[in-house]
């Protein structure tokens, strides 16, 4: 087996990757036959997948990411910003068969209405995933089952094939948006060292009512869960242990965007580097945290520095990356 010190990676991320077109200050609601005005228009990198990618490249893991975009211009803005963030590119997988992911979002206040054409996205499945790639890393992390047509047939395959290279995997399977939450866990879980929902999203995979009955009905199947719970903070539990740990709150949040990916770069980049998981749910809290102190999900976390004084001022805590 190779010494973990020589791999090239810490992390793969695995998945999708899309722009989001962001339309702000619209005048009025969108009709068929009519044209409107947005005053302002912000193109960013989009996707949660990219999200925890980036702010673990900040935090100080080394990431390279694994996903598919179109033979385009919108695929060339993923992978210079994504580069931008530290992230490596070279897993890109480029196809000219679709075009990159693209989510327009109609921002009304705290209101917005969102359009994605998946494209690239939605056809990567097993046979684009190249074990020598997985094997370069330590760890891998997928997000956004659900989101991910092809993946999201293949995913039972898709484990056993990152297990089979002797890495360590992590989950966040995220909100199933046509609600069928087709996803068998009980095959899935045993081969996922990590499994990263929110609270709600475990209730409606298990279609239990409360998080107690939902975490007994997972626990034979779990090697670690993690649930997180917005405001609350989160729940670490193994087998045989259970540990909450409250949420750093954050009196003005400027929006919550991400920070469920901003947990899971902190809680990823602690595991990688090898510390106990105490370290790992503080590391994850804090960048919920302080991903609720600026816009969008990865505007907190530009650099290192930047990270430890929004630690420091928001939170009084003293960390060192
Ligand atoms: N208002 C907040 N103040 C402080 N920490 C927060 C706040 N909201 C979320 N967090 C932290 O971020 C983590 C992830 O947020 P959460 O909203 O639960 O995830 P998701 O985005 O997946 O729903 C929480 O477990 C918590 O530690
Ligand atoms: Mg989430």
């Amino acid at each position: 087996m190779t010494c973990c010190k020589m791999k090239k990676f810490d992390i793969i991320a695995l998945g999708e990757l899309n722009v989001d077109l962001l339309l702000n200050r619209i005048c009025g609601f969108p009709e068929v036959g009519k044209e409107i005005f947005a005053k302002e228009m912000v193109l960013t990198l989009g996707s949660s997948t990219a999200i925890f990618a980036a702010n673990a490249a900040s935090l100080g893991a080394r990431v390279s990411f694994l996903g598919m975009v179109g033979h385009d211009d919108f695929g060339a803005f993923v992978k210079t910003s994504l580069e931008g963030r530290g992230v490596d590119t070279s897993n890109l997988i480029e196809v000219s068969t679709a075009a990159t992911g693209l989510t327009a979002i109609l921002n009304y206040d705290e209101d917005r209405a969102n359009v994605t054409y998946p494209g690239a996205m939605s056809i990567m499945g097993v046979k684009d995933i190249r074990p020598e790639a997985i094997a370069a890393a330590r760890h891998v992390h997928i997000s956004s089952i659900f989101m991910q047509e092809t993946l999201h047939r293949d995913i039972l395959e898709i484990v056993r094939l990152v297990k089979a290279q002797g890495v360590t995997l992590s989950m966040d399977m995220q909100f199933d948006p046509e609600e069928k939450w087709d996803f068998d866990y009980r095959k899935i879980l045993p081969s996922v060292d990590i499994f990263m929902p929110n609270e709600q999203e475990l209730k409606a995979l298990t279609g239990k009512d409360s998080l107690e009955e939902a975490i007994k009905e997972v626990r034979p199947y779990i090697n670690i869960l993690v649930v997180k719970m917005g405001s609350k903070g989160s729940l670490v539990i193994t087998k045989d242990s259970e540990k909450k740990l409250s949420a750093m709150l954050n009196q003005n949040v400027v929006d919550a965007i991400g920070a469920g990916d901003s947990f899971n770069a902190g809680f990823i980049t602690a595991f990688v580097q090898g510390k106990d998981l105490e370290y790992c749910q503080y590391l994850g809290n804090l960048a919920g945290a302080i991903n609720t102190t600026a816009a969008g999900g990865t505007g907190a976390f530009k650099s290192k520095k930047a990270i430890e004084d929004a630690a420091r001022k928001f939170f009084k805590q003293d960390i060192t990356l």
